[in-house]
């Protein structure tokens, strides 16, 4: 079959069929489209309804992060990832931390923020006060949209409403606040957004575009804290360290990236095993990181009078314990089950955890003997198992490249053939 990607009623077909269109067209082989077709824990007709021309399933690694105390209760912490390091860096973070009285968290009511844009204005400054005016009809609106959410104690509690400056003019942007509870509410919102757009034409003799959640969710913040002796880092010097590095992300973006990026290798493994939408979170986190000026980290390390290390991290965190795949994934269900948290606040505070955590493994290690040599001894067990290894060839070869300092599949097969040719 010729290769093209305009392959007309695909997302009629069952994932079977799909698969063997798929198969024609990228010469796969028997064995390569049996992968895509092993879909484990889940049916193949539970990942057809959760996304769109599905022809198989991904799956991916979910380990446990161990030695979590927050807020003096223990947590299983269970993390989806494809990066060796990231589980045992979380469980080594942990223990230290856990020596220092472990985690403390707090977080604000689950509060997103549903954004309705309104163009065409010839009086902006009038719109605006027309809307903040006619609040109580529009909350209304919106609530009626959600009464679950309302018997929950949820709901839109609150609107605004701001005049931008843009290339295309102003516009009037209203804001409502919609009190989640336990779900991450963008469903919710969204509804809300849409239903409150008409009322809001009226008011405004505006036309209304967008109505969407942000994901800048600055009302839904959860921040974790800690202090770590200095013993358990191994001495004052990788306290200096670690406040040097905090020093340094803060004030620098191109390394603020990197340590961003560290924290959230924690926090979107649990939102992942979790089942719930992890780029929203990591979108919020990042916007977050900039919101006050030049993009900056989204932790702190400093060092306190009796020379121990403290630290804390604050970020937006939109999770929920209800809808998205947090209850259609089986597997996320059960990895719910383990974490068992009791509501979307105890959840995001326990990811704050997680992120400080993840973020303190890597600069304990980067402050210290660098990250390469805890990286390279997991990385190259990947190197060897692409290389072709098996069993405990896995472990041989990858130990013989770590010694020799040449973790790369060349190097691997050449061991493995030695290592074969001898058995
Ligand atoms: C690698 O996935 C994450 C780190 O780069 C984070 C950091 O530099 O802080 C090690």
């Amino acid at each position: 079959m010729a290769k093209t990607s305009v392959i007309s009623g695909f997302y009629k077909l069952s994932p079977k069929e799909r698969l063997a269109i798929v198969k024609d067209i990228a010469c796969l082989t028997d064995e390569e489209a049996a992968l895509l077709e092993n879909t484990g824990a889940l049916s193949m007709d539970t990942v057809d309804h959760m996304a769109e021309n599905v022809i198989g399933v991904f799956p991916e690694p979910l380990g446990l992060a161990v030695n979590f105390q927050i807020n003096g209760k223990d947590y299983l912490i269970p993390m989806a990832t494809e990066e060796p390091s990231v589980i045992a860096a979380a469980c080594y973070a942990a223990k230290m931390v856990r020596d220092g009285g472990g985690f403390h968290t707090s977080s604000t009511a689950p509060v997103m923020i549903g954004q309705v844009q309104v163009v065409g204005l010839k009086d902006a400054k009038h719109a605006k006060n027309q809307v903040l005016a006619a609040k109580a009809d529009i909350l209304k609106k919106a609530n009626d949209q959600d009464p679950v959410l309302n018997s929950f104690g949820g709901g839109a509690k609150d609107l605004d409403a701001k005049i931008i400056d843009t290339t295309m003019g102003q516009m009037l942007i209203v804001e409502l606040y919609v009190d989640c509870r336990d779900a991450m509410g963008a469903n919710a919102v969204n509804t809300m957004a849409e239903a409150v757009a008409p009322l809001i034409e009226r008011l405004t003799s505006g036309q209304v575009y967008l109505r969407i959640i942000s994901n800048l969710a600055t009302k839904r913040l959860a921040k974790a804290w800690c202090t770590v002796p200095k013993e358990a880092l191994g001495g004052e010097a990788v306290v200096d360290g670690i406040a040097y590095a905090s020093a340094f992300a803060a004030a620098d973006p191109y390394r603020a990236a990197t340590h961003n990026k560290g924290a959230m290798n924690g926090i979107i493994a649990v939102v992942l095993a979790t089942g719930n939408d992890h780029r929203a979170i990591e979108a919020g986190a990042h916007a977050y990181a900039a919101l006050k000026g030049p993009y900056t980290s989204i932790s702190k390390w400093t060092k306190n009078v009796n020379g121990d290390l403290e630290g804390v991290i604050e970020l937006p965190m939109a999770v929920g314990l209800i809808g998205g795949a947090v209850k259609t994934h089986p597997v996320a269900r059960v990895a719910m089950k383990i974490l068992g948290v009791k509501s979307a606040n105890e959840f995001a505070e326990v990811l704050a955890a997680v992120g400080l955590a993840q973020n303190l493994g890597a600069l304990r290690a980067l402050a210290n003997e660098g990250i390469q040599r805890g990286h390279m001894s997991l990385h190259a067990r990947n190197i060897a198992i692409t290389a072709g290894a098996k069993d405990e060839l896995v472990d041989l070869v990858a130990e013989r490249m770590v010694k020799e300092r040449k973790v790369r599949v060349d190097r691997a097969k050449e061991i493995l053939d030695e290592l074969t040719k001898r058995q």
